[in-house]
């Protein structure tokens, strides 16, 4: 069925997602900060693969005009990058002036390269100061998010349409203080709801600082602001129990519609908020808040795009650390999984997700923000020229997502384009260069030097005819 929609709009864009600390290197360059990946490379560097830290990037603050061209070559129009707060502002949150001028060099050259940059303000990448002050569970450190929100929109007001304020907020509260995957690696779940809280609140105080500069002329006039998250259509067994739906209710509602009600009705949903209260997650609420969240309505959203989640009622109702559990995984037999990331491959939770927002938000616009397929280099062969050949599996991958975003389109979602993640390899978090996900290899071996691979072909004329083939 998905494949009975092969052509996009026309006005349809097709862009790359990436963001500053994955790319930009230079981690101590014109007086950037710690961030918390630095902190973490710099405590462990054991813990990242092949011991490759944050500090290089992909190289791209350095090469940022021929990639942008490269870019543009492949027939896209825009990048999403992010602003490192720990490179815009100085220890005192004031404007760094050496970092905000590499942004507005690589905005004048994105520009020249026919590429409209869309920033994104946080990735992931706290100051380590401020995260040595609480962290989003400060309340002083959400307030400071929001000057450096308001600074980057008086410095660059005139020069950016389009504004993001977090990527994936759900992320940090589940990597570093839920499942203690990252760095500090806590296991309790009541602090990564609080922290969820926080990161709400930062989101909603930067998208009323936006507003207010755009009312007095700071911010442009068709300047627009949004959010990014990576929404996962929640599934469960066939023939659920009421404690399998259950499970998907609360999966659903702290993954996705706690974002989704924040951007659309500055709000959070109560039914969710009311569970959570029932088995002792109380979130650390203050008069006025209520106000603060109802700012946060967006002008438009960024849905990343990777894997769905499968769930099911849970075994037992706390976990072995004592936290209150709501679902326990469920493995689908027929899951077609990428081995590398450990991801399932289901492209059609994109129109799933796509038809319940067009649904359940009607009024909501929004792009694809990331999408991508990260695989491991040493499995990827060679032709005799070096070029890799990745076609086998990154062109049927993003095929078969587009299909299934051109039939959502079809029928009536408000899909407005597709970023690709990583279209030019990058830096994975404590991954590093495990899986590949672009179709431009960074070479390490050879300078971070950029080379075309077999797939790229294959972008550039989708991008460019808007039809899948
Ligand atoms: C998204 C993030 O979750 O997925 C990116 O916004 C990330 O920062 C991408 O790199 C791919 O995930 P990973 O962990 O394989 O790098």
């Amino acid at each position: 069925m998905s494949d009975q929609i092969t052509k996009l709009p026309d006005d349809f864009f097709f862009g790359a997602a990436m963001s500053g600390p994955q790319t930009e290197g230079m981690w101590q360059g014109m007086g950037k900060l710690e961030n918390m990946w630095d902190l973490w490379s710099n405590t462990d560097i054991r813990a990242f693969y092949n011991r490759v830290g944050s500090y290089a990037g992909n190289d791209m603050g350095a090469r940022y005009a021929e990639d942008f061209k490269m870019l543009h070559e492949l027939g896209l129009s825009s990048v999403r990058t992010s602003f490192q707060w720990s490179r815009l502002l100085d220890a005192n949150g004031k404007l760094n002036r050496e970092g905000a001028d590499f942004y507005h060099k690589m905005l004048a050259a994105a520009k020249e390269a026919g590429i409209e940059l869309f920033v994104n303000l946080y990735h992931f990448d706290m100051p380590a100061y401020l995260f040595r002050r609480g962290g989003w569970e400060n309340r002083e450190v959400v307030e400071a998010y929001a000057t450096y929100a308001r600074t980057a929109f008086e410095e660059f007001g005139q020069e950016v349409t389009y504004w993001f304020t977090f990527n994936e907020p759900i992320v940090e509260p589940e990597q570093r203080y839920e499942h203690a995957n990252w760095y500090p690696f806590i296991h309790d779940y009541a602090r990564a709801r609080n922290v969820q809280y926080g990161i709400s609140l930062a989101h909603a105080l930067a998208v009323d600082a936006f507003r207010t500069l755009q009312a007095s002329g700071a911010v442009r006039a068709d300047a627009k602001i949004g959010l990014i998250n990576c929404f996962t259509p929640p599934y469960t067994r066939e023939n659920p129990t009421p404690a399998d739906l259950e499970a998907v209710r609360m999966t659903d509602g702290i993954h996705n519609r706690w974002w989704l009600d924040l951007v659309t009705k500055g709000a959070l949903p109560t039914d969710v908020i009311e569970t959570l209260a029932q088995r002792g997650v109380t979130l650390p609420v203050r008069a006025g808040d209520e106000a603060i969240l109802a700012r946060g309505v967006v002008d438009w959203l960024g849905f990343n795009y990777y894997q769905p989640v499968r769930v099911q009622a849970p075994a037992a109702d706390t976990d072995e650390f004592g936290n209150p559990c709501f679902a326990d995984p469920y493995k689908w037999p027929e899951a077609v999984m990428n081995e590398s990331r450990g991801w399932e491959i289901y492209p059609r939770g994109i129109y799933d997700f796509a038809m319940k927002m067009t649904r359940d938000y009607p009024q909501l616009e929004w792009f694809v923000s990331e999408n991508g397929i990260g695989i491991e280099e040493h499995n990827a062969a060679r032709d005799a020229n070096g070029c890799i050949q990745d076609a086998s599996y990154r062109v049927p991958f993003v095929r078969d997502h587009l299909r299934w975003v051109a039939r959502a389109i079809d029928e009536g979602a408000k899909c407005r384009g597709y970023h690709y993640w990583g279209v030019i390899d990058c830096w994975s978090w404590n991954n590093a260069y495990k899986n590949r996900y672009g179709f431009i290899e960074v070479n390490l071996q050879d300078n971070y030097n950029r080379h075309l691979k077999e797939s790229a072909e294959w972008l550039r004329k989708v991008a460019t005819t808007h039809v899948i083939d």
